[in-house]
């Protein structure tokens, strides 16, 4: 028998579609396993300002299909203060929280594993992040969703860039990480992703070229990864303006709209599966992991491993991407 009996629930960090869906799917299999339900607003900030409600099954109700979070999120400064964890930890005394189920990226489990063991705190992750960036799952809530809004996005531009002849750099998000602008790339017959995994091979921008990209082709795309270390789109672009000033470039920022819209069925159903697993971990004795899918299969990976930062990007995907832009 478990001694938890009341769990409480929070989404952190960037907003991702497909957290409602999972903050359903916790609240409901907890209801359905017989603990107590306590909804944390804003992420750990809540946890310091108080702000706690009780959840029954019809909270969740009509939910699902809602991208962002009802749980609303935020970038808490002061929980990476040892004051600012304390305060938390007294709030989830005060309300008999005796468990936490923390929904989202590399920050938000980076907090959850120091305030698991600083007091010893029953914490089971969720991972909710476009970035796609976690160790140890396959794909993480929200990323097939983004990825859907990058191809609907990217077809448009593709529209204009071949009416005007023209090279287009989109960027994309994904904070350190290339997933996005690889797959994005791929799903779009893109002719190139730049992509930070690889910034330290080559220079990708004099290979795009070199490799004569418009040979046979009266437009181009390419996908950039957000990161410093590609640079971004922009700089990009100006270095194109001044070492090849014969393509005519534009750039394109897609920013926060790859956060936004309804899920995707895929992600829906990750974060039904990785919601309704979570509880069963926490009943289970699991403490400090994330609920993983490998291959189909539900994993429980322990923090440490998922905030590594070090995922790595799939090879065969990159070859793949070159030839069909030949
Ligand atoms: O982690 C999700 C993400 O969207 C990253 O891709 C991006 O770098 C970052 O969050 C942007 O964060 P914010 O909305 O706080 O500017």
């Amino acid at each position: 028998m478990s001694s938890i009996k009341c769990v409480g629930i929070l989404t952190s960090g960037g907003d991702a579609p497909g957290m409602n869906a999972a903050v359903r799917a916790v609240t409901r299999a907890a209801i359905y396993n017989g603990l107590e339900v306590k909804a944390i607003y804003r992420g750990y900030k809540g946890l310091i300002t108080d702000e706690i409600e009780n959840f029954r099954t019809q909270n969740v109700s009509n939910i699902i299909q809602q991208g962002g979070t009802i749980l609303k999120t935020a970038r808490c400064k002061e929980f990476m203060t040892p004051e600012g964890r304390q305060l938390a930890y007294e709030t989830l005394k005060k309300h008999g929280i005796d468990a936490l189920i923390c929904i989202g990226g590399d920050g938000t489990l980076t907090g959850a594993r120091i305030f698991a063991s600083e007091f010893d705190f029953p914490i089971v992750g969720i991972p909710g992040t476009i970035d796609n960036d976690l160790f140890g799952t396959d794909n993480t809530i929200g990323y097939d969703t983004a990825l859907n809004t990058i191809m609907d996005a990217v077809d448009k531009i593709r529209d204009t860039a071949t009416s005007h002849e023209r090279l287009f750099f989109i960027e994309v998000m994904g904070r350190d990480a290339g997933f996005l602008a690889l797959n994005g790339a791929i799903a779009t017959g893109a002719e190139a992703a730049i992509i930070p995994e690889i910034a330290t091979e080559n220079d990708q921008l004099t290979e795009l070229i070199r490799n004569g990209f418009r040979k046979s082709k009266n437009s181009s795309i390419v996908l950039v990864a957000e990161s410093p270390i590609t640079g971004g789109a922009m700089a990009l672009a100006d270095r194109v303006k001044n070492e090849y000033p014969q393509y005519d470039v534009r750039v394109t920022i897609l920013g926060h709209i790859q956060r936004g819209g309804s899920p995707s069925a895929i992600d829906r159903i990750l974060a039904s599966r990785m919601g309704a697993a979570s509880i069963d971990a926490l009943l289970e004795g699991q403490r400090n992991v994330m609920i993983g899918i490998q291959n189909d299969e539900l994993v429980y990976v322990p923090f440490n491993k998922a905030i590594k930062n070090d995922k790595p990007i799939n090879r065969e995907l990159l070859n793949t991407l070159r030839i069909l832009s030949i």
